[in-house]
């Protein structure tokens, strides 16, 4: 069923496990991971960012999908708008029944970003719409790493009161579009800021963070976990060796179960492991500067 995301992440928070938040670019990934969170018995969020949206050339189609998987499910599900610099665009997420939206002004001076957030929660409120900020900004948006970004939580305390945001997202190590998961967070930094702010906390390029890692920052205080290149990533790896293996395929439905079959286990896994009913797996390595967008 559909679902709000500030209860949820809420709920999640008071009894310190993760929320699974995954990037939904192709239909099927929504219903694949609905389908993981149905098997794990946990609530997800399905993200569709401005960056999906481009790709199709508008939002109503995939969102509009979205929205019929997630009511169709039998656990919680949040449809969330990811990265949206575009404030018409989180207007129409509103207006087509998301149930939350992620207003990105991170680009933006510390005055602008705190106006042009305050704006979108008003009007987000008004529809009973939860709403995600970033402060401080995380790296690797459009391909270029910077892990060494960190918000300070005095100001995470100032902005969440100034402009009545939901979930704030911030910046404690990890950055967009890693391909290994060897990023270090700053566990303490995850801490600090969850004592100052009396919201749910938001991690985004989370494909980065080894599974031990991610525990570790549940433990500290975060709270939605943003995951896509790491998914992406086991997607492409499982159809490429299937097509390789299989070169007469002409049907897509073939290579693309194979890929969706992939992701659904992981994504199954990850839910769990965030809401620690899941031994931990293996992971690690260095950090990439692979280049991506969710
Ligand atoms: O907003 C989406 C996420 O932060 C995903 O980042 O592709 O590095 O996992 P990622
Ligand atoms: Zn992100």
């Amino acid at each position: 069923m559909l679902a709000d995301l500030r209860d949820l992440a809420g709920a999640c928070a008071a009894e310190r496990t993760g929320l699974g938040a995954f990037n939904v670019v192709h239909l099927d990934h929504a219903e694949v991971f609905a389908a993981a969170a149905e098997r794990a018995g946990r609530p997800v969020v399905l993200q569709v960012s401005q960056n999906a949206v481009a790709y199709h050339g508008a939002l109503a189609p995939i969102g509009t999908g979205v929205l019929a998987v997630a009511r169709a499910a039998e656990v919680p599900v949040v449809v969330h708008l990811d990265h949206a610099e575009d404030v018409a665009l989180v207007r129409e997420a509103i207006a087509l029944g998301f149930t939350s939206v992620m207003y990105d002004g991170s680009r933006l001076a510390d005055e602008a970003n705190r106006a042009t957030t305050a704006e979108v929660v008003a009007q987000a409120h008004a529809a009973g719409v939860s709403v995600e900020a970033e402060l401080g900004e995380v790296g690797g948006k459009n391909g270029v790493h910077d892990p060494s970004a960190r918000t300070d939580p005095a100001a995470a305390a100032r902005f969440v009161r100034d402009t009545g945001v939901d979930l704030l997202a911030v910046a404690v190590g990890s950055s967009h579009a890693m391909t290994t998961r060897g990023a270090r967070l700053d566990t303490d930094l995850i801490a600090a800021i969850a004592a100052a702010v009396d919201v749910p906390l938001v991690l985004h390029g989370s494909s980065g963070v080894s599974d031990a890692g991610m525990r570790a920052a549940i433990d500290a205080g975060m709270t939605k976990i943003n995951v896509s290149t790491h998914l992406n990533k086991l997607f492409t790896t499982a159809v490429r060796g299937y097509l390789t293996e299989h070169p007469d395929l002409v049907d897509t439905r073939t290579w693309f179960g194979t890929g969706n079959a992939e992701i659904g286990r992981e994504v199954e896994r990850l839910l769990r492991w965030y809401a620690r009913t899941e031994p931990v797996a293996a992971g690690g390595g260095a950090p990439s500067a692979a280049a991506g967008r969710a």
